[in-house]
Parts: structure tokens; C-alpha cells; sequence
């Protein structure tokens, strides 16, 4: 029996990744059958919702979801359904790898790091208001618990074991932000414990973007609260090629989501050079929790070796090729491998 997995395309660039990402699983074999959902601005313009009711329930039913990006308006509007999703469904660690890969251009070449941002709390929990009927003075709440604290970093530690790896930096902002990154820090101090064979350090923010842009090779996993996380793990995706090739899993405890990092890319909807690796990437790691590792692995070789193919390639990856050409390439890759 397959898995059944719930597909959100999303929006602008959505639907074109989506299909070439599932033409790509179909052929190197993914035993999944994709459930079909709605969320984002289109669903939000049809049904008067960004986050369908049907959406929730299929979410709730099936469990594993693989999500294409999400329009959020800026400023005003509806709430980021990507943020509701995670604390609906109370997905805390977002896992984003980044990792230097064969010919796609960046300033290094031996990056090999994973980003464990805390999902639920810090400045994200929404609470934001004006403080005055002018709105000229605003004030947002941040949220640390030891409670989320403590499964965020074991996440990251237990993740390091089983994946052999050998160091983790727990990166904050105790020096000023004392008593919620700090909590933050303590906590990850008395879980470090439980792991004596993981190196462990810690490291202030603005630092840690310096040495990430200086020495990326010195970071193995870093974990840190939710907007630092946000911002850091879209530097380690700058340091490897950027967006379009860095996927990313929101874990719970009883439900995962799987979703490019990057955006709607609403300059180039429609013209079929949208790069799918970063939405594939999030597939493979799907399929790693599916413990299809063989399926996982005929892709990311394929995926490698399509990679330095500059005939095939999105022009993003510096290509001539189109989100088609890419996608039929893979396939090729694959089916050669498994003649
Ligand atoms: N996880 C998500 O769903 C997510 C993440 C970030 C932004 N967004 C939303 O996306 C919308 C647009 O945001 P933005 O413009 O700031 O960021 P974006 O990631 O959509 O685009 C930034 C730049 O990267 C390019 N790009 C992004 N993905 C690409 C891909 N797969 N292939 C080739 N080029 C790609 C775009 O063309 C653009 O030039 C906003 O509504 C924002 O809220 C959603």
C-alpha cells in the first residue's frame, strides 16, 4: 500500500515545481499516492480562506504533507499559513540542510551544515499590537519555554547522533535578549550534557552570521530560536546556491511537512524556468522519513549528476534549460540507473 501524502502545490511557481517533482518520484519508483490540497492566496481568493477547513482535516488525516511555497501579503492581510500550519499541527523543528553541491556556483564548495530552527515560539507567536490610536508605536511579544527549548535542542542532538554527525552550536542573543535566548542557552547547556560524545558550543547571533559567511566549514548543526533560525538558515541556503536548492522538513511528533524554502517567485509564474531541486530536495527528505532511502538516493544522484548539465539547468543554476528540461533529465538519470 502506499503512503498517502498530502500535495499542496501553493502558489505562483507552485504548481509548475510540484508536477515535475512528482514526475520525478513517479519514475525513480516513490511508493506515495498524493492527496491533493488547497492553501495560500489562490485558495484565500476562491474560498474566502487561506487555509481550508477540507486542508486542516485531510492534514489531520493523513499526517505527512510535501508544500510548495505560500503568497503571504505583506503588512496586512491574512496571517502566513505557514506559520499557522506549523503551530496547528505544533510542527517545532524546522530541519533545513545545506549542502555545497556539484555545479551550482557559489563562493564555497565544502559546506555541509544543518539549521534546526525552534518553530512555535520566540517572535512568532503573532502577538503584535499598536500600543497607540496613532499606530506609531507597535510592540511584538517573544515566547521561549523550557518545555520547547529543551525538545528543539534534543531534536538536534538525538539528529546528530543518528545521522554520525559531530558538533552542535546553539546560536542566541543572551548578552542582551538575557532572559529569552537565555533560557534558550541554559537549557541547551543542561541537554548537552545528555550528549557527551557531540561537541558542543554556543555563539551570539551577529557572530555567528559573520563566521557563517567567513568559515561555513566550522558549523556541523547549528539549533536557535525561531527568527534567528529563519534568518540563518536562509544565509547557510545563500551559501550553497542559493533558495532554489535547499529543502527543508517541519517535524512534530505526530505529523511532518515537508516544503521548499523559498518563495511564490511571482517574477517568472508561468515561463517554465522555475528551479524545482529545493521542492525536490524536501521530497528526498520525505522519502528518508519514509525510510525509502533507496528511492532517496537514486534521486539525489540523479540530481547531482543533472546538476552539472548547464544544457538542462534552470537559468537561476546559471542554465539554458527550463523546469521541463531539468525534470526529464533527472528521469533519464534514474531510468539509466535502474535499467
Ligand atoms: N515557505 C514559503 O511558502 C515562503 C517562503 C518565502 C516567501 N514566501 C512568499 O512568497 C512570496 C514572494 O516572496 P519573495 O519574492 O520575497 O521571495 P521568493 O523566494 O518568492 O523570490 C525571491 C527571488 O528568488 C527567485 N526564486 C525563488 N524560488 C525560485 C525557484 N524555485 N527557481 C528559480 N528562482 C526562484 C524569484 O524569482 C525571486 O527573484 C511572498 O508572498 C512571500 O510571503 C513564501
Amino acid at each position: 500500500m502506499p503512503t498517502k501524502v498530502v500535495l499542496i502545490p501553493g502558489d505562483g511557481i507552485g504548481a509548475e515545481i510540484s508536477q515535475a517533482v512528482q514526475q520525478i518520484l513517479k519514475a525513480a519508483g516513490a511508493d506515495i499516492e498524493w492527496i491533493p490540497a488547497e492553501a495560500g492566496q489562490k485558495a484565500y481568493e476562491e474560498q474566502g480562506n487561506p487555509l481550508p477547513e477540507k486542508t486542516v482535516e485531510l492534514i489531520d488525516q493523513h499526517k505527512l504533507v510535501l508544500k510548495g511555497p505560500l503568497a503571504t501579503p505583506v503588512g496586512s492581510g491574512f496571517r502566513s499559513v505557514n506559520v499557522s500550519l506549523r503551530q496547528k499541527f505544533d510542527l517545532f523543528a524546522n530541519i533545513r540542510p545545506a549542502k555545497s553541491l556539484p555545479g551550482v556556483d557559489s563562493h564555497f564548495t565544502h559546506v555541509d551544515l544543518v539549521t534546526f530552527r525552534e518553530n512555535t515560539q520566540g517572535l512568532y507567536i503573532g502577538q503584535e499590537r499598536y500600543v497607540n490610536d496613532e499606530k506609531s508605536h507597535a510592540e511584538s511579544i517573544a515566547v521561549v519555554t523550557r518545555e520547547a527549548s529543551d525538545r528543539i535542542i534534543r531534536a538536534a542532538f538525538e539528529y546528530a547522533v543518528q545521522k554520525g554527525r559531530k558538533k552542535v552550536t546553539l546560536v542566541h542573543k543572551a548578552n542582551i535578549l538575557k532572559l529569552t535566548t537565555g533560557l534558550f542557552l541554559e537549557v541547551g547547556r543542561d541537554v548537552a550534557k545528555d550528549f557527551p560524545d557531540i561537541e558542543f558550543n554556543d555563539m551570539i547571533v551577529d557572530n555567528c552570521a559573520m563566521q557563517m559567511v567567513l568559515r561555513p566549514e566550522q558549523f556541523d548543526i547549528i539549533v536557535t530560536t525561531n527568527l534567528f533560525g529563519d534568518i540563518l538558515s536562509d544565509l547557510a541556503s545563500g551559501l550553497v546556491g542559493g533558495l532554489g536548492v535547499t529543502g527543508s522538513a517541519n517535524m512534530g511528533k505526530t505529523h511532518a511537512m515537508f516544503e521548499a524554502v523559498h518563495g511564490s517567485a511571482p517574477d517568472i509564474v508561468g515561463r517554465n524556468i522555475a528551479n524545482p531541486t529545493a521542492l525536490l530536495f524536501s521530497a528526498i527528505m520525505l522519502l528518508e522519513h519514509l525510510e525509502q532511502f533507496e528511492v532517496a538516493e537514486r534521486i539525489r544522484e540523479a540530481v547531482n549528476k543533472v546538476l552539472i548539465n548547464k544544457k538542462v539547468c534552470t537559468p537561476d543554476l546559471g542554465g539554458r534549460g527550463s523546469t521541463q528540461s531539468y525534470a526529464d533529465a533527472v528521469c533519464d538519470e534514474i531510468k539509466q540507473k535502474m535499467k
